[in-house]
């Protein structure tokens, strides 16, 4: 068991979700906030009841024993220069995520000292052939340790990946047990059969914890304690925030205040849900809550097999950079959006701004800091969106800290679940993933699928426009 942090770390203001502050009849009425007051209990009890019957071990996963992670993190600890970790979707968005906001934000430039001696980490969580190739042509081998990740171990990007990388190790005459660990299903799967004949090292992903839910699970924490990061004190953040919360009620439950009133806001047209951290280190934590949003709730199906084709569209920005970007649409444009701003309290360093002449029209600058502009530049937003009768909350992080960035996570992952709940939807599949995956098995020859690469190729038209046009 990991101790726990002790202290809060995130509180959330739901204010301006509110017509109190947002006027004009907009955002929640009194009569959404008295439904709220109704649903909150039977959407919290379902929840409860799911965990109780063995649903949803993602809620336990700061109960887990990290001893074999550690263990294998200090036994690899200065016999690689580089960590490159191969995965797709939540195979890798939630390692991402930790990266941007625990590790030093120039990490991977860095001389080994200066990170503690912990290797570099590359994640490729693509399959653009120019860019793992020039990568792969400038690693050295002996010196890489790679993290092939797949629940299934069957996903033809991931695999790829790892026959590429395979095959440079085999070549370059090393021992892939020494240089490439599986993180997979605990029993099946091509990835588990791999790893079983070929010896390599290999971390269980718990069954019942989906992708996008596992970045607390081997998923996210063997590769982040390989470089260094703080994994005890991640489990401890997300445990502190499970037991406060998971029983509470609506008063003092932030992800079911916020799936509940996101749900509200939703059925009054506010379809887009806009996560945007002031923090360039929770900017991956956006990406990462983009995926666990659209996947989890947009679906076809609900759970009696009507078609309801539901589900809000997860837009991720970031302040203060989108402020010239976005902001000038989520004031003045459509009224189909609400806004989680998420600020941090304490951003661990403070930059002074030098006083300018003082006849400069830049002088009153002089004196703040770039904290205190960041502060009055996410205030700016809150107001201008507030007085533009735009819905939006503020979650607040005391600091991006190992258990700051766990509760930030669980806020999500357990508004999701309410909201698969609210929604009367499965949360926890993604069928909508498959069509895609099929025709991309037909396409490369895969047995099975002759027929429906028969289709493809028929219903394929020819055509385009190319420019500059060809001379003929
Ligand atoms: O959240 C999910 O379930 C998906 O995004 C998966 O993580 C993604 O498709 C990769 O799957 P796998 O880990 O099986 O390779």
């Amino acid at each position: 068991m990991t101790e726990s942090s002790g202290r809060p770390m995130l509180t959330v203001d739901f204010t301006n979700f509110t017509h109190r502050a947002l006027g004009l009849g907009r955002g929640l009425l009194e009569e959404d906030l008295e439904k709220m007051e109704k649903i909150a209990p039977r959407v919290s009890e379902a929840v409860l009841e799911r965990r109780s019957r063995g649903d949803l071990a993602w809620l336990g996963l700061h109960e887990q024993d990290l001893s074999d992670i550690l263990a294998f993190a200090r036994s690899v600890r200065g016999r690689y220069d580089d960590v490159a970790v191969l995965g797709i979707g939540g195979s890798a968005l939630g390692l991402i995520a930790l990266h941007t906001a625990l590790n030093h934000p120039f990490h991977n430039l860095l001389p080994p000292d200066s990170r503690g001696g912990a290797p570099r980490l590359f994640v490729f969580d693509n399959i653009d052939p120019f860019v793992l190739d020039a990568w792969l042509s400038g690693c050295d081998p002996a010196r890489t340790l790679f993290f092939v990740i797949s629940k299934s171990g069957t996903t033809a990007e991931t695999m790829s990946q790892y026959l590429v990388v395979r095959e440079m190790v085999e070549r370059a005459g090393l021992n892939p047990a020494e240089h490439i660990v599986a993180i997979t299903d605990p029993e099946n799967g091509e990835l588990r059969k791999i790893a079983r004949r070929d010896g390599l090292t290999a971390f269980p992903i718990p069954p019942g914890v989906g992708g996008r839910f596992s970045v607390l699970t081997p998923v996210g924490l063997a590769p982040a304690a390989a470089v260094g990061m703080d994994v005890e004190g991640l489990l401890a953040g997300a445990g502190d925030y499970v037991k406060a919360v998971l029983e509470a009620p609506l008063a003092d439950n932030p992800s079911l205040w916020l799936a509940c009133s996101l749900f509200l806001l939703y059925l009054k047209g506010y379809r887009n849900h806009v996560m945007m951290p002031y923090s360039s280190r929770l900017r991956d934590a956006a990406d990462w809550y983009r995926q666990l949003w659209a996947e989890s709730l947009g679906k076809r199906l609900d759970r009696g097999g009507r078609v309801v084709e539901v589900g809000p569209t997860p837009i991720k920005a970031l302040g203060v950079t989108d402020q010239h970007s976005q902001v000038q649409l989520y004031v003045e444009g459509p009224r189909d959006k609400a806004f989680v701003i998420t600020g941090v309290k304490d951003h661990g360093r403070t930059v002074e701004i030098p006083a300018p002449p003082p006849d400069s029209p830049l002088a009153y600058l002089g004196g703040h800091t770039l904290n205190e502009l960041m502060a009055a530049e996410m205030t700016g937003t809150i107001v201008a969106l507030t007085d533009a009768g735009r819905p939006n909350c503020l979650v607040e992080l005391e600091e991006v800290s190992p258990a700051a960035v766990a509760q930030l996570f669980m806020l999500w992952e357990l508004a999701v679940a309410y909201m698969g709940e609210l929604l009367d939807i499965d949360a926890y599949d993604q069928p909508g993933v498959e069509a895609g995956k099929r025709a991309a098995y037909a396409l490369m020859g895969r047995p099975g699928f002759q027929a429906e690469a028969e289709r493809i190729r028929k219903s394929r038209r020819g055509g385009g426009i190319t420019v500059p046009r060809p001379l003929v």
